[in-house]
This record gives C-alpha cells, structure tokens and sequence, in this order.
C-alpha cells in the first residue's frame, strides 16, 4: 500500500482542525466544564498541603506546643479537601459526559452533510474509500481522543503544578519526584503509539480483505452463488489466512509495547525508593518537617498511581485512537466539489472536448480524447463491448465526474465550473448498478425527486411506462408495499426490481435522461417496449440509451460507437450500417444471431 500522509498528522494539527469544532459546540458550557476541572485538579493537589498542616499541627500538639484547635482546623481543612474534591469529581464527570455526547452528535452529522458534498471519484479510490468507510469509527475516536487531551490539561496538569510546585517550595530537589516517575512511564507510552499506529497501517488493508471475504460467506446477498458454486470453502479459507495475520500482526505489536513496558516499571519502581531514600534523607537533615515528611510520603501512593493512570490509561488511550482519528481528519480533509457557477445553465447541448479519464491508481485511462456533442432534444444510444468506457463515458456527460484531460461542457458551460447541485438538477439516470432501496414501493419511487408531491395518478403513468404494475400479485399492498424481506416485506425477482428503479429515474423531473442498461434482466421485447414508451416521453428532452439490443439502438437518432476507450463512430443506424467498421461487426454479429432464430423479431435482437 502507498503510503499515507499521516506522518504529516501530528497531534498538534489534530488540535488545531478539531479543537475550534468542539468549542463552538457551547462556548460557555465548555469553558465551565474547564473551570471546574482545573478547580477539581487543584483540589487533588491541595490535599498533600492540608496533610502536611495535619500531620505538624498533630505532631505540634503532641509535642504541646500547639493547641487542639489547631488540629481540629487542620482536620476540618482535610474533611472541606475531601468532599470538594469528590463533588467536582461528579459535576466534572457529568458535564464532559454530555460534552462528549454532543460531540459525537455534531461529528456524525458533519460526516453525513460532507459525504453528500464530497466528489464522487473519490470514492473510486480505494484509499480514500478507507478513509470514508472509517470516518464514523474515526469521529468515535477523536471524542476519545479529545476526552483524554481535555482530561490531562484540565485536570492533571493543575494537579502535577500544584504538587510540582509544593514539592519544589520544599526542596527544589523533589521535583525530580516528578521526573523520575514520569520519564519511563511516558517512554513506554510513546513506544506504543509507535507501534499502534504502525499496525494500523499494516492491518487496515488486510482488514479490508478478510472482512469482504466475510461478506462473501455470510452475506445473504452473496449466500446463495457462493454456497451453490462451491466458494464457500474458498472463501472461508481466504478470511482465515487474511484474519490470522491481522492478529499476527497485532500480536506482534502487543508482545513488542508489553515488553518494553515491563523493562520500564522495573525503573520506575527503583525510582520510588530513591525518592524515600531522598526524603530521609532531607528529613534527618532537618531540610524538612515531619509533616511534610508525612504527606509526601503519604501521597507518592496516590502521586505513582495517578501517573500511571494518566500515562497508561489515557495516554495509551490517546495513543490507540490517534491511528483511527486520522482516518477521521482525513475524511475531512478530502476534495470536496462545488462550483463557482450555483445555477444550472439554460438547458442545451452537451459537448466533449477531446476528453481523457483515468480512474485514481490507474495507468490506462477508461476514456481517450473522445469529442462528440449530444445535440438538445436528441436520442443518442451508445454500444460497444464490455469494457469499451460506455458507464464512464456517461458518468462524465452528467457531470458526475470530471474529465481528467478536456472538458465537458453544458451548453458552453464546462461542468467543473457548475455547482453540482445544479448540475444534477435536470439529469435523471438509471445506473447498471441501481439500487434496490429497501422500503415502500412508492418511496422507491419518489426518492428521485422528493419535493415534488408523488400523486398516485403520476405514479400509476410512470409505472405503465416502466412495465412495473402497482396491481400485480407481487405487491401486496399496492404502492405501500415493503420491498425488503429485512423489514417484513416482500422481495422482487431481478427484472421486477429493474422496471422499479427504471421507474424511479422516470420519476425524476429531468432535461436529460440516462439509461445504463437497466434492462438485462428484462427479456428484449419487453426492453423495446419500454424504450418506445421512453422515446415518446422524451421527445423533447435529451436522452441517453447504454444498451447491446439492436431494438432499442435503432429508436435513437444517432448512436455512439465506442471501442477501449475512443468513440469511433456517430451517425444513424443507416449510416453506420453502410460503413465498414465497429458497428457492422456487431450488427453482422447480431444478424446471424436473427437467422439462427428465424421466428425472433428483429427488434429484440442483441448487438452484442
Ligand atoms: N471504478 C473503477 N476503477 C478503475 N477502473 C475502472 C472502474 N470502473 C471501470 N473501470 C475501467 O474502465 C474501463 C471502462 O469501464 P466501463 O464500466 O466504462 O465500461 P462499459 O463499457 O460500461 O462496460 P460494460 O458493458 O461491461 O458495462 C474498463 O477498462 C474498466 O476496467
Ligand atoms: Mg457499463
């Protein structure tokens, strides 16, 4: 795999894209929930100063040289320290725990509006596709993230300058408590972020794998071909092999992180008794008193145990999520289009300029220097064989995506220049690989154009066309008919569900219309039916027919020929019929297919 550009992605600009997006959340909620944290932490820290008073103003009085009220002061100071500290310790929790639920509100919500506004190639990339699919995981991951950088600098650092400060005003020496703890367990930290985010580069690919692999075995769509055709075993087999060295691979990281952890607790456990034998020291001297003596010693339990909680727990945490929280800032990171032009130009013709395309990571382009212009109001079919760039090419006329080389222009206008909303304004399209929404038939239906009202009579006209009858036995419920067994519905056999999403691109209010071969599951005669429906709907508007049936080729005013990525040839049926050349070798292909079957119609013949 290529490598990313996440070495690129430091912490600090994680802050910087992330920080401004969580405050303007609620400013005034997030700078209280601040202030009560570093109160809370100061508290924390407080506690060691109110056992040295303690502990002296005890050892004072029974050494009578201090009163009993000055115990009973200290005492209560202690108790006041107490009950503040595990009061904010609830009210801190509670506010970021709701902080934290708006954030993963606010980053879903901003992922969904992005991935509606982000360009469609991108999603032709198998890298950014990653980082898309995993942009969800990623927002998870930066609340996490985002929790723990809150908690440390709100919370644990007032806390570490209040004792750090403390210590120092006893013997500058004792800051070194700090240190000594704090170097190896950080250490072991910073060598697991290295490692993690090292593994989640290596495995995200194979993740990919074994989880498709997954699919292949479990997912009812798939079930059936791959259990009849025997790919169960084969594809069992492959998940097991991506699968064991994904955890190989985690395994490898864990066994390295722990290792290094445990040579680390080794030092910082001779650390802590250096720092008794420091403080004894200090004290025999007379650097010291008891009380401070006392705290200190009494609160390097709770000052070991907070380190390690900040640098295992939450560093660690911060470490593991880092990796996902990339894929997150790199979602937000990728192209997203929009034009300078907001407003569709006056429907008219559609020209390629010597246009070129090359999918992302691809050497040979799809489409080479193809120049044509699909006229207003005109019919235009498109063949050639498989591979030959037809559903790229028509990806392009409707603006979908961009020419790499050339320009695609709508009525003069070039389609990079136009805001996408309004480029796809008037285009309606039937893609080969539709979608089979799973809900009513009539939200099948209406989703194509959902501000305008789905009357029953338009839908009743629009369905006749398509060939898919509301009436039929198939649909129990007429038009609200659950089209998905998932929801307690019914399922439609291939080329029911076809004539739905044929349906549904009729629907659609539209200048131009694009069919790319939605009808291979419909048998010909039926296809020609429904395109003569179609040709008359459409007299006015533009259209565009992907199709191998010679019936349907022949309805258009011209067709398109295209051979590994070039057009070459455009004319009429009887034009290109007359010339040598691409589509004589298909019609001659299909004509001995006709006298083979001499009872078959014409019409119903497929070009390829
Ligand atoms: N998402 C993609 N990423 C990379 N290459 C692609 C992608 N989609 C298509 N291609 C390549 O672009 C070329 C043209 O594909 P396209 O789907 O436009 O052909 P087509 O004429 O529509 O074929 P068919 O008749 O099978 O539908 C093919 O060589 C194909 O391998
Ligand atoms: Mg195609």
């Amino acid at each position: 795999m290529k490598k990313k550009e996440n070495e690129k992605l430091n912490l600090f600009l994680l802050l910087k894209t992330i920080t401004p997006k969580i405050i303007r959340i609620s400013p005034v909620y997030f700078w209280i929930a601040v202030a009560i944290s570093i109160i809370h932490g100061l508290f924390w820290g407080f506690d060691i100063l109110v056992r040295q008073y303690f502990f002296d103003a005890t050892a004072s009085f029974v050494g009578k040289t201090a009163e009993f009220r000055s115990v009973l002061l200290a005492f209560a100071a202690l108790a006041f320290t107490a009950v503040m500290t595990q009061l904010l310790n609830g009210i801190s929790n509670y506010m970021w725990y709701v902080l934290n639920m708006r954030k993963m509100q606010m980053f879903r919500f901003e992922i969904n509006a992005r991935i509606r506004r982000l360009s469609p190639e991108v999603f032709e990339n198998t890298e950014t596709l990653d980082d898309i699919n995993k942009a969800g995981m990623g927002a998870g991951a930066a609340v996490e993230l985002f929790a723990v950088i809150e908690i440390i600098l709100c919370f644990y650092l007032p806390y570490f300058l209040f004792v750090g400060w403390y210590l120092f005003s006893l013997k500058p020496l004792f800051l070194l408590t700090i240190v000594i703890i704090f170097i190896p367990t950080a250490l072991t930290q910073l060598i697991r972020a290295k490692v993690f985010s090292k593994l989640e580069d290596e495995s995200a690919p194979k993740r990919r794998e074994y989880e498709y692999y997954e699919k292949a075995v479990a997912d009812r769509e798939y079930l059936k071909e791959t259990r009849l055709l025997g790919g169960f075993a084969y594809f069992k087999e492959k998940f097991s092999e991506s699968y064991r060295l994904c955890l190989k691979l985690r395994m490898r990281a864990e066994f390295r992180s722990s290792l290094f952890e445990l040579s680390m607790n080794v030092i910082t456990i001779l650390g802590y008794f250096g720092i008794l034998y420091m403080l004894f020291t200090a004290l025999m001297a007379g650097e010291i008193t008891v009380g401070a003596f006392a705290a200190v010693f009494a609160n390097m339990g709770m000052l070991y145990s907070i380190m390690a909680e900040v640098v295992q727990m939450h560093i660690g945490r911060l470490a593991q999520n880092f990796g996902a929280t990339i894929n997150y800032v790199r979602f937000l990171e990728l192209p997203e289009r929009s034009g300078e032009i907001k407003k569709a130009p006056a429907w008219g013709d559609i020209t390629f300029q010597d246009v070129t395309y090359s999918y992302p990571n691809t050497e040979r382009p799809a489409l080479s220097h193809v120049s044509f212009t699909l006229r207003r109001g005109e019919t235009l079919a498109i063949v050639g064989e498989n591979g030959s760039g037809k559903s790229t090419l028509v990806r392009l006329l409707s603006g979908l995506y961009l020419p790499t080389e050339g320009r695609v222009l709508h009525n003069g206008v070039d389609t990079r220049e136009i805001d996408p909303e309004a480029l796809y304004q008037g285009t309606t399209a039937v893609f080969q690989k539709y979608q089979r929404y799973q809900m009513t038939l009539r939200e099948n239906l209406a989703i194509s154009d959902t501000a305008k009202q789905a009357d029953s009579a338009q839908l009743e006209e629009i369905c006749k066309m398509a060939g898919c009858d509301s009436a039929d036995a198939s649909f129990t419920n007429g038009y609200d008919t659950m089209l998905s067994r998932e929801f307690d519905g019914v399922d439609l056999s291939g080329g029911q569900w076809q004539r739905v999403a044929i349906a549904r691109g009729f629907y659609r209010n539209h200048n131009l219309i694009i069919l790319d071969e939605p009808t291979a599951a419909i048998d010909p005669y039926e296809e020609t039916r429904v395109y003569n429906r179609f040709a008359e709907l459409s007299r006015e508007k533009s259209a565009v027919i992907v199709t191998h049936r010679i019936g349907s080729v022949r309805l258009a005013d011209r067709i398109l020929v295209m051979q590994d990525g070039h057009a070459v040839q455009l004319g009429t049926h009887e034009e290109l019929v007359q010339k040598e050349g691409e589509y004589r070798r298909l019609w001659e292909a299909q004509e001995q297919w006709y006298k083979e079957n001499p009872e078959q119609e014409t019409d119903a013949v497929s070009v390829n």
